[in-house]
């Protein structure tokens, strides 16, 4: 499945007293690992409350086109794997419409085999710079062949005998620090991975529980050492994919903003890597309780109780934006109506996003009257609580599911309503976006294709 060429506009309105009980589709994160590892464990895996979203989906497709078999039975998703080592070349490009997180980790996962695979993506994915992963390959003796820049469409060559390394991930980014690991399943001897910067551990804990031999030594200044042992047997297992908080931060967002909003969201990942958005949004003032957390098959989840609330202006510690690096676009959103000034600094990874989201966003904002300043890897939004005067502007998305979210969410507390240029690429990382904003009261109508 690819997302609509058509374009469908949508244009969210003034909604007030949003309420009620939702539960966000599965994380996009472990899904796209759930089918990944799934796929190449011996034995079943079985998964329950995965994320259908377009990317994760295509990362599906590709791990169907090296031999697992996968499909759906019920509410649950079936795989059968094919052993850790024996994929096979796949026949066709491996196309990755817009998922950065499939690509990449597919990359490093089947770079060191002994075959050819090629790579390709929408013109979003295309654009996004892919040598991040492939100069770590290469180190491992992999033949590259790439367009320009080390951008899509790739073709990947393994030798016969890769060479096992030891690698420092350069930007902090769990698609690297996850590529080369994946990278190390297929290789003999020892991969070790350094990260000086913790990102989302994901990939770490769902290999240990798909049974290969990690150790993971944190140093006193917080620098990881990631160790795997190469060509471990892996055998598939039970996940239940927990809600994922990305998603789950459009609805927290607008159950901050909308007046007389209160809102439940149930079952959200609360793994530390990845909630800094929450709270961000506690220092500013809001009213998030996190409530039932509990322990959901070796992750931990809770319901988020959110009020509307009156937000202040912060300076967001740099150092906090790899546990909320996709949350930024919503999170700007929330400061167009917080009191004062809100900073958001060392966001130079929102540059390479599926769009360039400092640049999306700040366009955006601009386009509805708020007040903000963007430098090369900083965004500062002056806000206006009550949101009077703000709205009527058309947002341009440049195919990113984010930008698109976070302005329908804009939109919600605005004077005026908000219009975005297409909504279609929702539907790669929140397919029920719509239907659960409407649950909650949220007025957004769509025009064009994906209305009907
Ligand atoms: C992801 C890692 C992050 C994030 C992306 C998902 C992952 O990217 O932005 O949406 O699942 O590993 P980077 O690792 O490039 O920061």
């Amino acid at each position: 499945m690819s997302h609509s060429s058509i374009p469908s506009p949508a244009t969210a309105h003034k909604s007030e007293n949003l309420s009620g009980t939702i539960r966000v589709p599965g994380d996009k994160s472990i899904s796209h690992r759930s089918l990944m590892f799934g796929g190449l464990a011996s034995g079943e895996t079985v998964i329950s409350g995965l994320l259908e979203g377009e990317d994760v989906l295509a990362t599906g497709r590709a791990m169907e086109a090296m031999g697992a078999k996968i499909g759906r039975d019920g509410e649950k998703w079936r795989v059968a794997g094919t052993g850790n080592g024996a994929l096979l070349e796949p026949a066709d490009a491996l196309d990755f419409g817009n998922a950065g997180t499939g690509c990449r980790l597919t990359m490093g996962l089947v770079g060191p085999y002994h075959m050819t695979t090629r790579f390709t993506g929408d013109a979003s994915l295309s654009r996004r710079p892919m040598k991040r992963v492939l100069d770590p390959l290469r180190q491992m003796g992999v033949a590259v062949e790439a367009m320009e820049g080390d951008r899509l469409p790739v073709t990947l060559r393994g030798p016969k005998a890769p060479a096992p390394i030891t690698y420092r991930v350069p930007v902090a980014s769990a698609q690297v620090k996850s590529a080369v690991l994946l990278a190390g399943l297929n290789i003999a001897g020892r991969t070790t991975v350094i990260e000086s910067v913790m990102t989302r551990d994901h990939t770490e804990k769902m290999l240990a529980g798909f049974g290969a031999q990690l150790d993971v030594e944190e140093d006193a200044s917080g620098v990881r050492t990631i160790r795997l042992e190469g060509q471990p047997d892996l055998k598939g297992r039970t996940i239940d994919v927990p809600g994922d908080p990305s998603s789950a931060a459009f609805p927290l967002v607008a159950g901050l903003i909308a007046p007389g909003a209160d809102i439940t969201i149930e079952n959200v990942l609360m793994n530390p890597t990845r909630t800094g958005i929450i709270l961000t949004l506690q220092e500013m003032g809001g009213q998030v309780d996190i409530v039932n957390w509990r322990d959901a098959g070796g992750e931990d989840v809770a319901d988020l109780r959110v009020r509307y609330s009156e937000l202040k202006g912060i300076t967001v510690p740099p150092e906090r934006a790899p546990s909320m690096i996709d949350e930024y676009p919503v999170l700007a959103v929330a400061a167009a109506f917080a009191e004062g000034e809100t900073v958001m600094d060392g966001l130079e990874e929102l540059r390479v996003k599926e769009s360039d989201r400092l640049a999306a966003v700040a366009r955006g904002l601009e386009a509805n009257g708020i007040d903000c300043t963007e430098t090369e890897a900083c965004l500062t939004v002056r806000g206006t609580p009550d949101g009077k005067g703000l709205g009527s502007g058309t947002v341009e998305t440049h195919l990113d599911h984010r930008i698109a979210m976070a302005f329908l969410t804009l939109g919600l507390a605005t004077e005026k309503p908000v219009e975005i240029d297409d909504s279609t690429m929702v539907a790669t990382s929140f397919p029920q976006f719509f239907d659960l904003m409407g649950q909650l009261g949220a007025k957004i109508e769509r025009t064009g294709a994906a209305s009907q």
